[in-house]
């Protein structure tokens, strides 16, 4: 299966909000959320992946299919943050999500950081191969306590460079 990689515009939006239920749905299960009243997820990212111009919102597509997403975030900071990243179940385990994944921080070379759970399994695999694969053995992964919210576990944070610079030399990303 190929994966195209390319800036969502605006004509997208409403692809990529689906896509974004979905993501949030899948999530939903590690994290023992509910959707709120009107069946959606909270969806400030995906607001400000469109709007502010420190984030690029990126959709994935196979053929005239849509496979998934990626919002980056602080572009224009000293450490770009892959925010969001959804590959679509009936595209997964073929290698799509990494190799996206590259097109993407290849585009913005520089320090990268990508935070998620424990409680994914599928996640922490995932990054840790990505930073790998990508990295060689530049990458380092550590906890971080979630801002404002001391009721929830530590986010995992994978930092690793592309084109340059060094991991975790430079300020935190939260
Ligand atoms: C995590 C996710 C992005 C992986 O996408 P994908 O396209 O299936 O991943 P790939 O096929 O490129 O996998 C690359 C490597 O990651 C690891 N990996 C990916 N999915 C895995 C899984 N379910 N279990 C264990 N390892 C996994 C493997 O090492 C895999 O390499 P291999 O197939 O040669 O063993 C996808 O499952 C997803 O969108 N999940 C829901 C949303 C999410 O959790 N996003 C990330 C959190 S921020």
């Amino acid at each position: 299966m190929s994966v195209l990689v390319r800036p969502a515009t605006a004509a997208d939006r409403p692809t990529v909000e689906r896509l974004w239920l979905m993501f949030r749905h899948d999530l939903s299960e590690m994290e023992g959320l509910l959707p709120g009243p009107d069946g959606t997820f909270r969806s400030d990212r995906l607001r400000s992946a469109f709007t502010d111009a420190d984030w690029a919102p990126y959709l994935l597509t196979s053929g005239d299919r849509p496979a998934g997403f990626a919002f980056v975030r602080d572009l224009t900071g000293p450490v770009r943050v892959l925010n969001s990243f959804f590959v679509v179940r009936g595209a997964r385990g073929r290698g799509i999500g990494l190799r996206a994944v590259q097109e993407i921080v290849a585009r913005h070379p520089g320090r990268w950081e990508v935070a998620f759970q424990d409680a994914n399994p599928a996640a922490v695999r995932f990054w840790r191969r990505v930073a790998a694969e990508t990295a060689g053995e530049a990458w380092t992964e550590e906890r971080r306590p979630v801002p404002r919210r001391p009721d929830v576990p530590p986010d995992v944070w994978i930092s690793f460079s592309t084109g340059g610079g060094r991991p975790g030399d430079g300020a935190p990303a939260e």
